[in-house]
C-alpha cells in the first residue's frame, strides 16, 4: 500500500512538473497506458480473493483517478499557455497601414494582359471574352474547319466525353479565335475588339504547356484591308516593345479563317546571347523571328457569324501572350509560369501599385 502511495505521489509530481504536452503524454502511458504500471495493478484485482479486493480496490481505482485528473489538468494548462502565447504573438492589428514593401506580384501574363489592353484600347478596341467550354462548331467548323479539316487535327483537342444540347462535340478551345465568332453574332458589325484568354492543347515541354494564353484581334468594317493590318500590328508592337525601330516582315501562310493568309514575322539581333527586337531581320547581325498569324478574315467566316461578307471585310490576328512575356522580359522557360514558385513570382512579377499606361511606357518597372 505504501508503496503504491509512494508511486502515486511520484507520478502527479512529474505530471506537475511536466511542461510539455509530449513529456504529459509520456507519464500518461508510463502510467495508464496497456503496460503502465497503475493498469498493472487493475489487472491484479481479478485473482484476488473477495476480501483482498475489497480492500485493495478503491486505494488502486483512487490511484486511476488521481492520476488521470492530473494528466487531464496538466494537459489542458499546457494548452493555454500555448494559446496565451499565440494570442499574444500572432496578433493581426487590421488598423495598421500596409506593408512598406508589397508581398504580392502581378503575375507576368496578367502585365501583359493589362498591356495590351491599355495599347489597344488607346486603338478603339473593347475587350472581350468567350468560355473555355467551347464546342467544336464555334472552335472549328464556324472557323472553315469542317469536320474532315486537316488543321483539326493539328490542335490537339482535349474533348469532353458528352456533347450538348444541341448534339455539338464539346471541348477545352483550342484557340481563341471562337471568341471572334460570338463576337459576331452577339453584336454584329462594326467591330473593333481584342479577346485575351487561356486555351488549351495536349502538348507539353520548355516551350508548350496544356494551358497557355493567347490573345486574339479582330476589326469588321467597310473596306478593310492588308494595309490596315499592317499598321495595326505595327502600332501595337512598337507600343509594347516600348522602341520605334520594329520592323515587321509579312509572309504568305495559310489560316483556313484567313485569306489571304499572312505570318508575322520580326527583326532582331543577337545582342549578349540575348534576342533584341528590332531593326530589319535582313540587316547585318539580325535575323527573323516568328511571332503571329493574321490575314484578312475568310468570307465564309463572316458568313458563318451571320454577316454579309459583300458588305463587311476585316482583319483578324493570333498571338501567344506567354511568348509575349517571355520575349519582353527575357523569360526562357514557360513551364516555370505555371509553377506558382513564390521565387520565380518575386523575382518576374510586378507590383500591384504600378498600373500598366501608354502616357508613362506600357511596361512599368518591376
Ligand atoms: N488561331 C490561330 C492559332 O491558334 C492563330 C491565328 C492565326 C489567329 C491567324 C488569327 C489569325 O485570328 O488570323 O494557331
Amino acid at each position: 500500500m505504501t508503496d503504491l502511495n509512494t508511486r502515486q505521489k511520484n507520478t502527479l509530481a512529474a505530471i506537475s512538473a511536466a511542461d510539455t504536452a509530449d513529456a504529459v503524454e509520456a507519464l500518461r502511458v508510463e502510467a495508464l497506458g496497456k503496460q503502465g504500471w497503475i493498469s498493472q495493478l487493475l489487472k491484479t484485482l481479478g485473482k484476488m480473493t473477495p476480501e483482498e479486493r475489497q480492500e485493495q480496490a478503491p486505494a488502486i481505482q483512487q490511484a486511476r483517478a488521481a492520476v488521470a485528473d492530473a494528466i487531464a489538468d496538466r494537459k489542458q494548462a499546457i494548452d493555454d499557455v500555448e494559446l496565451d502565447r499565440k494570442l499574444a504573438t500572432e496578433t493581426l492589428d487590421l488598423s495598421l497601414p500596409a506593408p512598406a514593401t508589397p508581398k504580392g506580384t502581378v503575375h507576368p501574363v496578367s502585365q501583359v494582359m493589362d498591356e495590351l489592353a491599355e495599347i489597344f484600347a488607346d486603338l478603339g478596341f473593347a475587350v472581350k471574352t468567350g468560355p473555355e467550354v467551347e464546342d467544336d462548331w464555334h472552335n472549328f467548323t464556324a472557323l472553315n474547319m469542317d469536320e474532315n479539316h486537316p488543321a483539326r487535327a493539328m490542335h490537339d483537342t482535349f474533348y469532353f466525353p458528352d456533347r450538348d444540347a444541341d448534339d455539338r462535340a464539346m471541348l477545352l478551345r483550342t484557340h481563341t479565335s471562337p471568341v471572334q465568332i460570338r463576337t459576331m453574332m452577339n453584336e454584329g458589325a462594326p467591330l473593333r475588339i481584342i479577346a485575351p484568354g487561356r486555351v488549351y492543347r495536349s502538348d507539353s515541354d520548355a516551350t508548350h504547356t496544356p494551358m497557355f494564353h493567347q490573345v486574339e484581334g479582330l476589326v469588321i468594317d467597310k473596306d478593310i484591308h492588308l494595309g490596315h493590318l499592317k499598321w495595326t500590328l505595327e502600332t501595337f508592337l512598337k507600343a509594347f516593345f516600348e522602341r520605334d525601330d520594329i520592323v515587321l516582315r509579312l509572309r504568305p501562310s495559310y489560316f483556313p479563317f484567313t485569306e489571304p493568309s499572312v505570318e508575322v514575322d520580326v527583326g532582331f539581333a543577337i545582342v549578349k546571347g540575348r534576342r533584341v527586337l528590332g531593326g530589319s531581320g535582313d540587316a547585318p547581325g539580325h535575323a527573323w523571328m516568328e511571332l503571329l498569324g493574321s490575314g484578312m478574315v475568310n468570307r465564309r467566316v463572316i458568313e458563318f457569324a451571320g454577316l454579309d461578307p459583300d458588305e463587311w471585310q476585316g482583319f483578324a490576328f493570333g498571338v501567344g501572350v506567354d511568348r509575349l512575356a517571355m520575349l519582353k522580359y527575357g523569360m526562357d522557360d514557360l513551364r516555370a509560369f505555371f509553377d506558382g514558385d513564390i521565387r520565380w513570382l518575386q523575382h518576374y512579377g510586378f507590383s500591384p501599385y504600378d498600373q500598366p499606361t501608354l502616357s508613362a511606357g506600357v511596361g512599368a518597372s518591376s
